[in-house]
């Protein structure tokens, strides 16, 4: 039954979804419906507690979906986690506000998205932040910044928690990271990442709770009477509109199960706006008609669209550990990061490394076009991967990044690889939208990824065995001398690189923003090709990894998104 109708249906009151809900709903004449599946969390302990990284995970709103078993890591599968909440996965996330590198995002024009480069991007940044000055003590303790690539009226607060480590131990960090020449910088979100800096957090600092999506862009518009949001509800498919006389197909509304468990069916009089995450987005498409029309097929699904690649380039990062017992107890906050250049983790193997890689382009796009079963296109994946390797080796972009917190007798390092060249993808295996999709991120598919990764492992060994922490750091306790002994074999690093990941939690792609002989799935607007009025806008869209942590880049693409739609309409 109908039970609404509306100018907009937003699928998903994540990260991206409540940008758009917000904007859209500014004009008190255009009304806009949020089919969020999971519930309101403001009073959700595991949510607002500025230090409760961690426990969410596993409770009722991670949706902790399951990789396929991984080919080329000992065929283990991942969990993959999301926040299934009013917020998405900004409420279980570690709240790092972190953007990218202005290379990178001045690289998406080059895959056919005339006017998204940096520049034209950070204006959006600074619209999403309201960013807290530091307080003089937070400075005292290494917090610092720009102040002019900062914005202060938007709606998502950023700064740094309550409780930061203080001066010492930053000095301490800052001598550990400056050791492996490694320069301090003061500014980390102004397009140049290259460094060893304090990161600011999503984070209310009065209230001292997270920021999430729901409490920066939800929680002042609540009351919006044109604003409506359906909570525990979830969304199936959108619907085709059969009357239009348009020649692109037009979609009128959406699918879901409302909080009952009944079927309910509403209309969107303009368009349909999917935000639910880069690991469902790209499945509410394919389950609409909208992808592969091989696979569409194969489950017994109606071609509207025929979009090959939508579910492929699904690119995510691996994370490793290091930890190290310590004689020092530390408590507080450590916001504590270095980005490294190819360089900096490989010294003077660089040169070499580089001939390796350059030497591989193509051969790494003929396994990720295998691996495709033939969707992606060779040409397309050369021209892609010279791209990337650009980005590494001429721009020397961060490659990796290693966080350090100093905790109660010991120190713990992760650390990621954050170009990693690997491809997977995500597809339906069912026309029943709650059966789990098959899900490959294919990590360490291709050989660079794995040397990145034990050139990092090893730079953390470097960092804490240091001068600087020798006072401090009392051993190794993982991955430990007994398995990965000093002056280990690559192949030794391999193994416990490949046994002690997990997922980096930071999925994009899946329905990439690129031309569409690059094998794009939307447009420089976000719009779907081929179909008249459904958009993407998550972290589905972003074509190429950064090498900050998402949720920056993710607010600023869809306040840009948001302004794209009301070109259109208002
Ligand atoms: P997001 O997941 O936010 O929103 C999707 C929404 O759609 C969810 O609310 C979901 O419930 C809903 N939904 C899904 N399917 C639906 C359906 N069928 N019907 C209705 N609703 C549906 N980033 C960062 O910047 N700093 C950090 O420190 C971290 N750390 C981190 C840790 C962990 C554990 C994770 C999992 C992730 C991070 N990230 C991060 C990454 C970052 O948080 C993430 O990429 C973004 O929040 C994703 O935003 P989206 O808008 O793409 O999806």
């Amino acid at each position: 039954d109908s039970v609404g109708v509306y100018d907009f249906i937003i699928v998903g009151g994540g990260t991206a979804g409540l940008v758009i809900a917000n904007r859209l709903s500014e004009d008190t004449d255009t009304s806009v419906a949020i089919i969020e599946a999971g519930d309101l969390v403001f009073n959700n302990k595991n949510v607002s507690d500025v230090d409760g990284y961690g426990l969410a995970f596993g409770t009722a709103i991670d949706w902790q979906y399951e990789s396929v078993p991984q080919a080329y890591a000992g065929n283990k599968s991942q969990t993959m986690r999301a926040g299934k909440a009013l917020g998405g996965t900004s409420t279980i996330n570690g709240m790092a506000y972190l953007r990218a590198q202005a290379a990178q995002i001045d690289a998406w024009e080059h895959l056919g998205n005339d006017g998204w480069n940096w520049k034209s991007l950070l204006p959006y940044y600074k619209q999403s932040e309201h960013f807290q000055l530091p307080t003089a003590e937070q400075c005292l303790a290494g917090a610092a910044y720009d102040i002019g690539v900062h914005g202060t009226t938007g709606y998502l607060k950023t700064g740094w928690n309550n409780g930061l480590l203080g001066e010492n131990v930053t000095s301490l960090i800052n001598a550990t990271y400056t050791s492996t020449g490694l320069p301090y910088i003061q500014e980390p979100n102004g397009g140049s990442m290259r460094g060893f800096t304090r990161y600011p957090a999503t984070v209310d600092r009065e209230l001292n709770v997270r920021e999430d999506a729901g409490r920066a862009y939800y929680l002042p518009v609540q009351n919006r009477t044109n604003l409506h949001l359906y909570t525990n509800s979830f969304v199936q498919r959108m619907t085709w509109d059969g009357a239009s006389k348009n020649s692109t197909p037009r979609v009128d509304g959406v699918q879901f199960t409302d909080a009952s468990g009944k079927q309910k069916t509403i209309s969107a009089k303009k368009e349909v706006i999917l935000s639910a995450g880069a690991l469902r987005s790209p499945l509410i498409l394919e389950l609409s008609g909208i992808g592969n029309s091989a696979i569409l097929q194969q489950h017994g699904i109606d071609v509207k669209v025929d979009l090959p690649t939508v579910g492929e380039n699904l690119q995510d990062q691996t994370t490793g550990a290091g930890a190290y017992s310590s004689n020092t107890s530390f408590s507080g906050t450590a916001d504590y990061v270095g980005y490294f250049s190819v360089a900096d983790i490989f010294g003077n193997d660089t040169c070499d490394f580089n001939s390796t890689v350059r030497g591989s382009i193509l051969q790494y796009a003929t396994s990720v076009v295998e691996a495709s079963n033939g969707v992606l296109d060779q040409k397309v994946m050369e021209k892609l991967f010279m791209i990337h390797y650009d980005l590494i080796f001429k721009d020397q972009i961060p490659i990796s990044e290693i966080l350090v917190t100093p905790g109660q007798d010991r120190m713990d390092f992760s650390y990621w690889g954050l170009l990693p060249f690997s491809r997977g993808s995500i597809h339906i295996q069912s026309n029943d939208s709650t059966t789990p999709a098959a899900i490959n991120p294919n990590y360490f598919q291709l050989d660079y990824d794995l040397k990145q990764q034990i050139g990092t492992a090893k730079t953390v060994r470097k960092l804490a065995g240091s001068d600087a922490l020798c006072e401090v750091v009392t051993g190794e306790l993982s991955p430990g001398l007994q398995s990965v002994p000093l002056n280990a074999s690559d192949d030794v690093w391999a193994k416990a690189v490949k046994a002690g990941y997990r997922s980096n939690y930071h999925y994009i792609s899946t329905a990439a923003m690129m031309a569409q002989d690059l094998g794009g799935v939307v447009d420089t607007n976000l719009s779907v090709y081929g179909v008249d009025n459904v958009r993407v806008v998550d972290a589905s869209v972003i074509p190429f990894q950064v090498c900050g942590h998402l949720t920056a880049t993710i607010y600023a693409i869809a306040e840009r998104a948001a302004d794209a739609i009301k070109q259109r309409y208002y």
